[in-house]
Order: structure tokens, then C-alpha cells, then sequence
């Protein structure tokens, strides 16, 4: 059952060819208990889905975990809502995908994103005005020390933008085993953000969510790098939230400059700021900014960790010099 010295090449988009001293799988929530009660899961221990949001910068000494706990269930079901419990080692977008085609509405802008359930409720995945926090009513987790059952409501997940519970305080303590969602029956479309209106067919009356879903492809298609093709963790970087004064003081200078409210300030988009610095496209070594998205770092092919965090640290230090805002990496450094 567990793999020793276990290349990790397979299980992180960004390529970093690194191995981890332990690697676990787990089907069900049983096999994960007797795994902790055996003292299989040495630490450090570490759970990973798709591995689609980690710079692994070295070599991991510990144990690496992953859920296979599969299936989709339809838990409870009103006349305008569904809520559907889904095990965490699903395919993100499989998920998505069998949601449109049943005709369900909520989860079509977060089409595509690359990453398994259990970590959606993690970080808390969001884009094109949707955060997944909207959908989610319960969130199961085992504690990996007792091994313990534990449900958490969307409230005590504590969410906000990229963040929930379980990056901070709990952090290192719970594996995700099933996250519950409520979609909705009737169609309510999230279609003010960006350019999602003019990805949309123009000759239908009534838009679906499968229509949503398309365009949404399409847009990050556009932008975003194929993993499969080129290795990037999606955003590097966390788009900053500046104070009002800041904000009115780079305006000033900057009219042009996107901006959206957030909560505690302006939330103000890390593309642009890392694009006005004259770093789109640029290389380092096999390190590079991506040319369509300038919040994307990409391994153009056999770029080892130290390139991709040098190159992290160079886009970190021109947005500070020319700012003055330190923006903060998305990606969780391992
Ligand atoms: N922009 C630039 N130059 C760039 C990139 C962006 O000027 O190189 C500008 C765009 O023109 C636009 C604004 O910045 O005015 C926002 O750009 P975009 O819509 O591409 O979104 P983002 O803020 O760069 C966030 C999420 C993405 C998500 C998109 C769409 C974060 C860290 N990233 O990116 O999420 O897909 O919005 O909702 O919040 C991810 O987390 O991995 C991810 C891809």
C-alpha cells in the first residue's frame, strides 16, 4: 500500500520533478481511519489532489496522501434546489460537467479549474464571480491524528477570498473526504464578470448553464496554459486588497488600472500590476511569466524548483519596487 521514494512527477502541474519518502492512497474513509490508526501516515504528512496549486521546492521527507473516495449522491432535493455530496478525490471538473449536463445551475463558471473536490473546499476555488464557498453547505473531514469524523457547516469554514479554515487553524489536521453542495434548479447565470458576455452565443433567447460552461472554456483556454502541455499552477500570485487611500493614490496615477471592491479595500488585479512591470512573457532559465496571463508563472520544460521561486521572487520584488504592494503567492510552497 505505500509507495517509498515515489516520484511525484504525475501528481503536480507545475512539473517539479521531486519525490516524496512516502506516498498513500486511500478509497474510502475506513481505509483512511485504519491508515491512521496503523501509524501509516508519518509526518510530516501532506494531502494532495490533482497537485494543481503546490510548487513542490524540494524533495518531501514525509508522507504525501491522496483520496480516490469517488461518487456523486444526491443527498436532499427541493423544488428549486439539489444538494449533491460528492467524495473528494473527484475530478473538479468531472464534477462540474455532470452538474450542467443534469441541468443544474451554480458551479458553470468554475468549469475547468483544474483539482479534485476535497481541495475545492480548501482553497476556497473561485473565478468569473464565483467562489465555491456559495455552494458548499457541508464540508466532511477525518482528523488525521484520531481519525475522527468531523462535519463542518459552510459558517465554520470561515471563508473568504482564497482562504478558508483550513489553511490556517486547521491547517495539517483534517482530510476532506466529501463536500456537499447546493446547486439550484432554475437557471440564475453569474454573467457580469470580464468578458463572459461576449464569449456567449447571441442568437439564443434563453442561456443555460451549458452555454455558461462553454464560454467559460473558451475564455480560459484563451488565457490560461494547458498543464498537460505546459506546467503552471494556475494564478502564482493572490490578487492583492490595497486600502481605499492606496488604491486612490495609485488611481491617480494609473486612471486605467482594473479594480474591483473587496472586502476591507480595493481588490486590484496582480496580472496587471505584474504586466505593467513589463514581465509578461518574459523567461528565466525554464521559468517563465506566461505571455496570454501575466499571473501564471510557467515551466517552459525541465525547470527545477529553485528557477520557478527565483523567478517568483523577481516578480514579487519589480511589483513592490514599482507599487509599493507586496503580493502574495497563491500557490502553496512545499
Ligand atoms: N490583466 C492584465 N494583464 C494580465 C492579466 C490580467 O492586465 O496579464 C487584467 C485583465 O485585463 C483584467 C484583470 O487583470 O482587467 C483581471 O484579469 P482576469 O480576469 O484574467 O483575472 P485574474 O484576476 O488575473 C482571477 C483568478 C483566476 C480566475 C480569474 C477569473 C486569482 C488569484 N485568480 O485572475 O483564478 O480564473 O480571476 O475569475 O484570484 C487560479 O486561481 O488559479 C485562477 C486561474
Amino acid at each position: 500500500m505505500i509507495k517509498h521514494d515515489y516520484p511525484l512527477l504525475g501528481h503536480n502541474t507545475f512539473g517539479m520533478d521531486v519525490k516524496a519518502a512516502r506516498f498513500l492512497e486511500y478509497d474510502s474513509i475506513e481505509e483512511l481511519q485504519e491508515m491512521i490508526r496503523q501509524g501509516l501516515i508519518v509526518e510530516p504528512w501532506l494531502h494532495i489532489g490533482c497537485g494543481s496549486n503546490i510548487l513542490f521546492t524540494k524533495d518531501f521527507a514525509g508522507t504525501i496522501v491522496h483520496s480516490r473516495i469517488m461518487g456523486m449522491e444526491t443527498v436532499a432535493e427541493g423544488d428549486e434546489w439539489v444538494d449533491v455530496k460528492v467524495g473528494g478525490g473527484v475530478v473538479w471538473d468531472d464534477f462540474v460537467r455532470t452538474t450542467v449536463e443534469r441541468g443544474w445551475y451554480g458551479a458553470e463558471n468554475l468549469s475547468l479549474i483544474p483539482g479534485e473536490v476535497g481541495a475545492s473546499a480548501v482553497q476556497n476555488i473561485g473565478a468569473y464571480g464565483v467562489e465555491v464557498k456559495d455552494l458548499i453547505t457541508e464540508v466532511e473531514g477525518v482528523d488525521m491524528k484520531s481519525g475522527e469524523i468531523r462535519l463542518f457547516t459552510n459558517a465554520d469554514c470561515d471563508y473568504a477570498y482564497r482562504h478558508s479554515i483550513f489553511k490556517t487553524e486547521l491547517k495539517g489536521r483534517y482530510a476532506i473526504t466529501h463536500v456537499t453542495y447546493r446547486l439550484g434548479k432554475k437557471p440564475v447565470l453569474h454573467l457580469d464578470y470580464g468578458n463572459i458576455r461576449a464569449a456567449l452565443p447571441t442568437d439564443k433567447t434563453e442561456l443555460t448553464a451549458a452555454d455558461v460552461r462553454k464560454a467559460i472554456i473558451d475564455i480560459r483556454n484563451a488565457k490560461l496554459p494547458d498543464p498537460k502541455v505546459t506546467g503552471n499552477a494556475g494564478s502564482f500570485f493572490m490578487n492583492p486588497i490595497v486600502s481605499t487611500e492606496k488604491y486612490e493614490e495609485l488611481q491617480k496615477l494609473y486612471p486605467s488600472m482594473p479594480h474591483y471592491d473587496a472586502k476591507g479595500g480595493v481588490k486590484v488585479p496582480a496580472g496587471w500590476l505584474i504586466e505593467q512591470c513589463g514581465l509578461k512573457g518574459i523567461t528565466q532559465g525554464s521559468a517563465g511569466v506566461h505571455k496570454n496571463q501575466a499571473l501564471v508563472l510557467v515551466n517552459h520544460g525541465g525547470a527545477k524548483p529553485e528557477e520557478i521561486v527565483a523567478l517568483s521572487d523577481f516578480v514579487r520584488g519589480k511589483v513592490k519596487e514599482k507599487f509599493g504592494i507586496d503580493i502574495k503567492p497563491e500557490v502553496n510552497f512545499v
